[in-house]
């Protein structure tokens, strides 16, 4: 089973922190996953809610603020004094440092206001292609299953999870449909009757977010592929 760090190991760092998966790297963990949206002038930012306010000393929505307003505030504070400072990243630098270490980045495409959609896809990908970041050091997620389209369309050879709280009745026509590589999905609402579908129909299945490493022996035995924690350690060896 793969282990993921969540928004970096952001058990440690604070979330999204270009020092949180400084951290992921270092503790030898093969996958990150971030957030990503776009700021007022188009740069993708990497940060998760739809404001600065809880993960900075700023307000207000990350679609209303400039990169040069989004990185003048202190992104580290919030989290523990010893991070005062820190800069909330572009995607260009996490990804940057994913390529350096290397480490394979699970890029969820974040879009609080749907026509965002078409812009963010656009961006990020060109972000990717300026870094000449191999395919398969990358995996598109998205709640938002046009996100994912849009991505297949523009970067085929990316590949693609459809992420999902619950998962749906019928999933498979959307899976189908994108190509999708795996699901994604909260491990407190997964069933072993939907964990058995998933893996018959040939996808990986990948849970969000356990921190409790009793739920090993669950995940075992429903044939999860990857954890994607906040803690991702307490889930090795
Ligand atoms: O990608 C898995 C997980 O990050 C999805 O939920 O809200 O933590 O982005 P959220
Ligand atoms: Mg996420």
């Amino acid at each position: 089973m793969e282990l993921c760090a969540h928004r970096g190991l952001s058990g440690q760092a604070p979330e999204n922190s270009l020092s949180a998966f400084i951290l992921a790297a270092e503790a030898g963990l093969p996958w990150v996953e971030l957030d990503v949206q776009l700021s007022a002038d188009g740069v993708p930012m990497v940060i998760h809610d739809e404001s600065v306010d809880r993960c900075s000393d700023g307000h207000g929505r990350v679609r209303d603020l400039s990169l040069a307003q989004i990185q003048a505030l202190d992104g580290g504070s919030w989290f523990d004094p010893t991070y005062a400072g820190e800069a909330i990243p572009t995607l260009a630098d996490v990804l940057a440092l994913c390529l350096r270490y290397p480490l394979k980045v699970n890029v969820e495409l974040k879009a609080y206001e749907v026509a965002d959609l078409p812009a963010l896809c656009e961006a990020v990908a060109q972000v990717i292609e300026h870094l000449a970041l191999p395919a398969d050091s990358l995996l598109f997620s998205s709640f938002d299953t046009q996100a994912l389209a849009l991505m297949q369309r523009r970067l085929p050879q990316v590949r693609r999870g459809q992420l999902w709280q619950r998962i749906p009745a019928d999933p498979l026509p959307t899976l189908a449909a994108l190509a999708a590589w795996s699901v994604h999905c909260d491990y407190r609402h997964l069933t072993a009757h939907q964990a058995q579908r998933i893996k018959q129909a040939g996808y990986r299945l990948h849970c969000y977010t356990p921190n409790d490493p009793a739920w090993l022996v669950q995940a075992t035995a429903w044939g999860v592929d990857m954890l994607i924690s906040d803690h991702p350690a307490r889930f090795a060896g």
